[in-house]
């Protein structure tokens, strides 16, 4: 049915004012999360109140019609993605989109700690990698960094996703006087075991309840301290997002840095993001949203849904306006990360 309704747009091609191809989708499932990482969130979280939060049903509506439009990837975060009830419901329904080719990789961000139950139906549902954050492998610290995680169960459920084929990507954000020092560390243990890994600058996102400048690591300077450890040799690959990936050569393993405060990246930005709750964020530093929900819960054809993504592009904006420093102690921009999913 909406073989027709897209010829009137340029079919599979969504196209930013920018001239930007937007074809990746990241689609924040829930906003809730069985950790409290202390950059994230403050331990005793506000989340929205349940029916404000997509069904199911409603999010995969939504993002076959994004399909349709041209997205080829989907991204599903959090909050901890894999803690949304019957989570693996949309996992399936997804997973056909990979099968009719209409989609190229669905993809998850995760914080591991309940990949030991859903690895297995992960991997049988076309998911072949997922990008899982660990902050530190003393669990001491990594308790401390996540306040309720638990550094052993991530660990295991790494591993039973490994064997059951699926790739992982390591996310450790770096955090001055916390991890700064482990990072050489933690970089080597992802590399002999054959993961990739990308360090992550504290973003201002959301209120949280420490002051966030107080631990902002810049990457760029972080990587001369790097290079006594590490000769790391730039390569070209690219994902359309704020990392810049480089070869350790002593590992063979691939290094991303993602600098959004000190690198602008925006020029190359191929992606959108969807919150739980049906908006639409054309940028992860602005706030400038466009509501899906209530179109979505008034009847609306498929038509009309089509015209309110196409509207959306059209409003991405040239580039984000993160800072941070000392006088810039605010969140830019007031949701959290768990809201849009990073
Ligand atoms: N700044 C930087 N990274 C953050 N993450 C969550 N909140 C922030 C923040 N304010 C990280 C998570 C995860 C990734 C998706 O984003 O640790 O690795
Ligand atoms: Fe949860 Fe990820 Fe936020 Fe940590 S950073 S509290 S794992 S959403």
């Amino acid at each position: 049915m909406t073989e027709n309704i897209i010829e009137n747009y340029q079919k599979n091609n969504l196209v930013d004012p920018f001239n930007r191809n937007i074809n990746y989708l990241r689609i924040s499932v829930t906003d809730r999360c069985d950790f409290r990482c202390v950059y994230c969130m403050s331990e005793n979280m506000t989340f929205l109140p349940k029916v404000s939060l997509l069904t199911l049903e409603e999010l995969y509506r939504l993002a076959s019609l994004f399909i349709d439009c041209g997205i080829k990837k989907i991204r599903l975060t959090g909050g901890e993605p894999l803690v949304r009830k019957n989570i693996m419901w949309l996992i399936e329904q997804l997973s056909t989109k990979i099968n009719s080719n209409d989609l190229e990789e669905l993809t998850l961000t995760s914080n591991g700690s309940q990949l030991i139950k859903h690895a297995n139906d992960l991997a049988n549902n076309n998911v072949r990698r997922i990008n899982v954050s660990i902050d530190s492998l003393n669990e001491d610290l990594f308790k401390k960094i996540t306040r309720w995680g638990d550094l052993k169960k991530v660990i295991e459920g790494i591993q039973v996703a490994k064997k059951a084929g699926i790739r992982i990507k390591i996310n450790t954000v770096a955090l001055k006087g916390v991890n700064d020092e482990e990072i050489p560390n933690i970089i080597k243990w992802a590399h002999d075991n054959d993961m990739d890994i990308t360090l992550i600058e504290t973003m201002p996102m959301g209120d949280i309840d420490g002051d966030r400048t107080e631990n902002y690591l810049s990457l760029t300077e972080y990587k001369e301290t790097l290079k006594k450890y590490f000769t790391l040799r730039s390569c070209d690959y690219k994902t359309g997002g704020p990392s810049r990936y480089y070869i350790c050569e002593e590992t063979g393993g691939v290094l991303g840095l993602i600098t959004p405060l000190s690198h602008n990246f925006c020029a190359d930005c191929n992606r959108v993001r969807i919150t739980c709750s049906g908006k639409m964020y054309m940028c992860l530093g602005q706030d400038d949203s466009v509501d899906f929900n209530s179109l979505m819960r008034s009847q609306a054809t498929d038509r009309d849904i089509i015209d309110l993504i196409h509207q959306s592009i059209r409003l991405k904006p040239i580039s984000h306006d993160f800072k941070i420093d000392k006088y810039n102690t605010l969140p830019a921009v007031s949701r959290h990360m768990s809201v849009t999913g990073g």
